[in-house]
């Protein structure tokens, strides 16, 4: 049910993909809480097409970017300050890719250079986002930015590889920038912490069967799902969390708290 939470605001939502990304549920989402959009994904994924589907839902333009690209990201945002006729209220970070996973490399035998591009675009691009922004003052007062992580961050889950200190440093990011947005311009920048959600993303994940269903025992409430993680997302860019700043907050039903639950001890029972 839709609450008008976000209704005069204007958002950019990176990273749509497919209608099973979480940035594609949260498009919908913020459409129907009175949110106008801009929705941007890297050219390679823009080849796909699905995302025209998508902005033809939420009657929103797709504009390209590499968020590895400073060009890309300023061109984007001063593009995005003319469709709106100013600045942005909020900014979703839905991007992940990892190139040593997608390549097969064990943690212990990481490849630098893949490493590298890894922790580029999936955590320096947040703070590539925010300083494009900053610079071109298009974040409004009291705006929200939100970066989407994963729980590896805290804690050992072997088979996301090199992703989990891409988080940690993406986390780190939101903190910090967090820090000199709040006292620049009482912008808010958060990240959500996602229970593992079938994506093109998540899919990747080596064991990614195991994983989601080992969460879904552990989690009193049960995973979330990448809808009700859109759900949570329009109530931080809505004016109702306004003093909620540099978190890392758990969407998770429960897990990150969870030292061991009955489903688990009867499953090792067995
Ligand atoms: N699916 C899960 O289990 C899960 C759990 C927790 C957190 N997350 C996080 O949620 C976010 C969204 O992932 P998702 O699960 O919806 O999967 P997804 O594959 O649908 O989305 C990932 C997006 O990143 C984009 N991207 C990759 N490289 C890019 C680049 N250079 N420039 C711009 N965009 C680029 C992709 O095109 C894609 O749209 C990611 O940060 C992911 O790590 C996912």
């Amino acid at each position: 049910m839709p609450y008008n939470l976000l209704k005069g605001k204007k958002g950019i939502i990176f990273g749509a993909l497919d209608d099973k990304s979480i940035a594609w549920r949260t498009a919908l989402r913020c459409h129907e809480e009175g949110a106008q959009l801009v929705l941007s994904n890297a050219p390679v994924a823009l080849r796909m097409g699905e995302i025209n589907k998508l902005a033809e839902a939420v009657q929103a333009p797709v504009i390209g970017a590499d968020v590895t690209s400073m060009e890309d990201l300023k061109k984007l945002f001063e593009e995005s300050m003319t469709h709106f006729g100013g600045g942005v209220d909020f900014i979703l970070h839905s991007i992940g890719m990892s190139l040593n996973v997608r390549k097969g490399k064990h943690y212990t035998e990481l490849d630098y250079a893949w490493n590298q591009k890894t922790l580029d675009i999936s955590a320096m691009s947040l703070h590539r986002v925010l300083r494009t922004a900053w610079e071109l003052d298009a974040i409004n007062e009291w705006g929200s930015v939100v970066a989407l992580t994963y729980i590896a961050a805290q804690r050992v889950f072997p088979d996301y590889n090199e992703m989990a200190d891409a988080k940690s440093l993406l986390e780190a990011v939101a903190r910090n920038f967090g820090y000199h947005y709040a006292k620049k311009k009482k912008v808010r920048v958060n990240t959500v912490s996602q229970s593992p959600t079938r994506t093109t993303a998540g899919s990747g994940v080596k064991g990614f069967d195991g994983f989601i269903s080992y969460a879904e025992k552990m989690s009193p409430l049960g995973n979330a799902t990448g809808d009700e993680c859109a759900a949570y997302l329009a109530t931080l860019f809505s004016d109702l969390t306004r003093m909620v700043t540099m978190q890392n907050l758990f969407h998770d039903g429960g897990f990150s708290f969870t030292g061991v639950t009955q489903e688990v001890v009867e499953q090792m029972e067995k």
